[in-house]
C-alpha cells in the first residue's frame, strides 16, 4: 500500500494541522509505504516572502519529524528537490478540465479575497494530482478541506488512463474519524487557520504552555449547561472534539465523563490535555531545528528516494503521451 501527502510550508502550524495533518501522517505510515511532501510550490501560488519560504521549509520538515515521521522507514522530502511535480503537473493540465478547476471553492475562496490572483493558484489542484499520482498512491490522508482537490485528482488519473491507457491508480482519501475540522476557539463556525482565523482562536503548535492553557481557559461555548455534541452546540463540540485526541478516548466517552460537569471544568481539561500533548513536540521540534546540517542530510535523503520513486512513472507518462524518448 503507498501513502501520500502534502503539506505547505506557509503560515504557523496549528492544533488544527496537527490534528488532521501531523497526528495522521505519523499513524498512517504504519500502512505501507510512505511519502511526505513539503509543498514548496504550492506555497507560491499567493503572495510571499521567499526569506520566509526558506525558513519555513526548514520548519516544517523538522516539525513533520517531530511529530512522529521516521525519515529511515518514509520518504520526507521537499517538492521542489524532485523536478518531477513540476513537469507532471504540465503535462497532467493537458486532461484536467478548465471547468472543474474552476469550481474548486479553495480557488473561489482565495481569489475572493486578493487583488492579484495568480495563474498559479487556479491551476493548483493539478500539480496537486501530480504529487499524488506520479507516486502510484493508494491512500491519501488529508483534511476535510482538501476534499474536493483529491476528487480532482482521481478525475485527472481516470481521465489519463481512459486516453493514454492504464498508467496510474485512482487515489483514495483518508479522513480522520473525529477532528476532521477543528474549528477557532473564539468563532467555531469556522474553521481554526492561521490564516483566516482569531489570534485567540488558534492554538499554535509552538506556542508557550501558559498562552495554551489562556487560550482554551476563553473559549467560547454555548448556551446551556450540558457537555454534549451537537449542531447547535459548535463551540462545546469542538472542545470535546479536541479532548477526545489529546486523551485517545472517543467524543461519546468524553461526553459520559463530563455527564454533570460544568463548561470550566471542561476547558480547564482539554488545555491541560492539549499541553501535555503538544509539549513533547515542541521540545524534539527545537532539538532539531537547532541542527541545519542534520535537517539539509535527512533533506538529500528523501530526495533521492523520491526521484527513485517518481521517476518510472513520470517516464510512462511522456512515452504513453507520444513524446520521443532518446532511452
Ligand atoms: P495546510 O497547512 O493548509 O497545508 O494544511 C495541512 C493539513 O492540515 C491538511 O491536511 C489540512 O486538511 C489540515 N487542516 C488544516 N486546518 C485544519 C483544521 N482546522 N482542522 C483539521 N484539519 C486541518
Ligand atoms: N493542497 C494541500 C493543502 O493545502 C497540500 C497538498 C499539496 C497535498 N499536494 C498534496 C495534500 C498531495 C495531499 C496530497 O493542504
Amino acid at each position: 500500500m503507498k501513502i501520500f501527502s502534502g503539506i505547505q510550508p506557509t503560515g504557523d502550524k496549528h492544533l488544527g494541522n496537527y490534528i488532521g495533518g501531523f497526528r495522521q501522517y505519523a499513524a498512517t505510515q504504519e500502512l505501507g509505504e510512505a511519502f511526505f511532501c513539503i509543498v514548496d510550490l504550492h506555497s507560491i501560488t499567493v503572495e510571499y516572502d521567499p526569506r520566509d519560504l526558506h525558513d519555513r521549509t526548514l520548519d516544517l520538515f523538522a516539525m513533520l519529524i517531530a511529530t512522529g515521521l521516521d525519515p529511515d522507514r518514509s520518504t520526507v522530502f521537499a517538492q521542489s528537490h524532485v523536478t518531477a511535480h513540476a513537469e507532471a503537473s504540465w503535462l497532467l493540465s493537458a486532461v484536467t478540465s478548465f471547468g472543474q478547476l474552476g469550481r474548486m471553492t479553495q480557488f473561489k475562496d482565495k481569489a475572493e479575497k486578493r487583488e492579484f490572483v495568480s495563474a498559479g493558484l487556479f491551476t493548483y489542484p493539478v500539480l496537486m494530482a501530480g504529487d499524488i499520482l506520479l507516486y502510484r498512491t493508494d491512500r491519501v490522508p488529508i483534511g476535510d478541506d482538501q476534499r474536493q482537490h483529491l476528487e480532482l485528482a482521481r478525475d485527472v488519473a481516470e481521465r489519463f488512463n481512459a486516453r493514454f491507457g492504464e498508467t496510474f491508480v485512482v487515489p483514495e482519501g483518508i479522513y480522520p474519524e473525529v477532528g476532521a475540522r477543528i474549528m477557532d476557539l473564539q468563532e467555531p463556525t469556522r474553521k481554526m487557520s492561521t490564516t483566516g482565523g482569531t489570534e485567540q482562536g488558534t492554538v499554535k503548535l509552538l506556542e508557550e504552555p501558559d498562552v495554551i492553557r489562556k487560550k482554551f481557559r476563553s473559549a467560547v461555548t454555548d448556551s446551556g449547561r450540558e457537555i454534549r455534541r451537537g449542531d447547535d452546540k459548535p463551540g462545546v463540540s469542538n472542545l470535546v472534539d479536541i479532548l477526545a485526541v489529546a486523551t485517545q478516548r472517543t467524543p461519546g466517552e468524553i461526553e459520559v465523563a463530563y455527564d454533570g460537569a460544568g463548561y470550566g471544568d471542561l476547558k480547564r481539561d482539554v488545555g491541560e490535555a492539549v499541553v501535555e500533548l503538544l509539549a513533547p513536540v515542541r521540545q524534539r521540534y527545537l532539538e532539531l531545528r537547532a541542527d541545519e546540517p542534520e535537517l539539509l542530510r535527512l533533506l538529500s535523503v528523501g530526495a533521492e528516494k523520491a526521484r527513485a520513486a517518481s521517476a518510472p512513472t513520470l517516464e510512462a507518462m511522456y512515452d504513453r503521451m507520444g513524446f520521443v524518448r532518446l532511452g
